[in-house]
């Protein structure tokens, strides 16, 4: 970042703050090029695993390590001056307990610089949030539809559709809120839920595929921009850069094949040869 370009982020208690105010605007980021662009937009920059399917084509986020995000993390961290840089727990980093979380969370803080982790999970999570909070750690918690559990849930499965699966996912929201999150990313579940877990809990919601009521908004960057193939139905894309990027990739390779890149003006000159004297 340049000297005239003081870094100055939102806090996590000025975060936390937000609950019921102004929408709160979030985004994921894996790299610098992203989060300069998103930076003045946004509240939270969200280096997510989600990183593990966008950048590196798995299936799920289940092969994402501890490497692969304190290196993004870090990466999004010198990109942006203003957001709240949050990163992922990647899974089997910090589910065996608050000892193992803390020896994760504090080496992605150190390697990166990012002010806030967050982890998967609500009940079963909340005394190893409890446990970092209490440690300098701040945890953002993830209920609902948590990828990192695509195996126990059988797919990408929105939560809640049933009213009777409510009682778990409210117990969960009200069990991290409780430990000492932050705020609490609410992840695919039935739009009315996403509103009750809004009201019920003291902390920000923020939702991805689940209510225009929660505190906030979250969307993976690629799939908003429309940079990804697939997407799920609650994801608008606010732009069409695949085909943007398309048309630039094709207009380089016929400028290549017809010698008309580089022009002159786009090549160096050699010094002039000075005369013998
Ligand atoms: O990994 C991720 O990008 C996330 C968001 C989708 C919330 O967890």
């Amino acid at each position: 970042m340049s000297s005239q370009s003081p870094v100055r982020r939102i806090t996590v208690p000025a975060f936390r703050a937000r609950k019921g105010g102004e929408p709160i605007v979030a985004l994921t980021a894996y790299d610098v090029a992203t989060a300069r662009l998103a930076d003045p937009h946004v509240d939270l920059l969200l280096v997510g695993d989600s990183l593990g399917m966008v950048v590196y084509g798995m299936d799920t986020t289940l092969g994402v390590t501890l490497d692969m995000m304190a290196a993004h993390g870090a990466a999004v961290v010198r990109g942006s001056r203003r957001a709240l840089v949050v990163i992922d727990m990647p899974f089997g980093s910090y589910e065996q307990g608050p000892a193992q979380a803390f020896a994760s969370a504090s080496r992605l803080l150190a390697q990166t610089g990012a002010q806030a982790v967050k982890l998967e999970g609500g009940v079963a999570m909340a005394e190893t949030i409890a446990f970092l909070v209490r440690r300098g750690i701040p945890v953002c918690a993830h209920v609902g539809l948590t990828p990192q559990a695509v195996n126990v849930l059988g797919g990408f499965r929105v939560q809640g559709r049933d009213r009777s699966g409510w009682p778990i996912i409210e117990a969960d929201a009200r069990a991290v809120a409780e430990a000492g999150a932050f705020a609490v990313v609410v992840e695919g579940v039935a739009e009315p839920l996403a509103r009750r877990l809004t009201e019920i809990v003291s902390i920000p919601t923020i939702g991805i595929g689940a209510s225009a009521q929660c505190d906030g908004q979250i969307l993976v960057t690629e799939d908003m921009l429309g940079l990804t193939e697939h997407v799920p139905s609650f994801v608008r894309r606010f732009a069409d850069a695949g085909s943007r990027f398309d048309g630039a990739f094709a207009a380089y390779a016929a400028a290549v094949r017809d010698r008309s890149f580089p022009a002159l003006e786009e090549t160096y000159a050699a010094r002039e040869d000075k005369p013998k004297a």
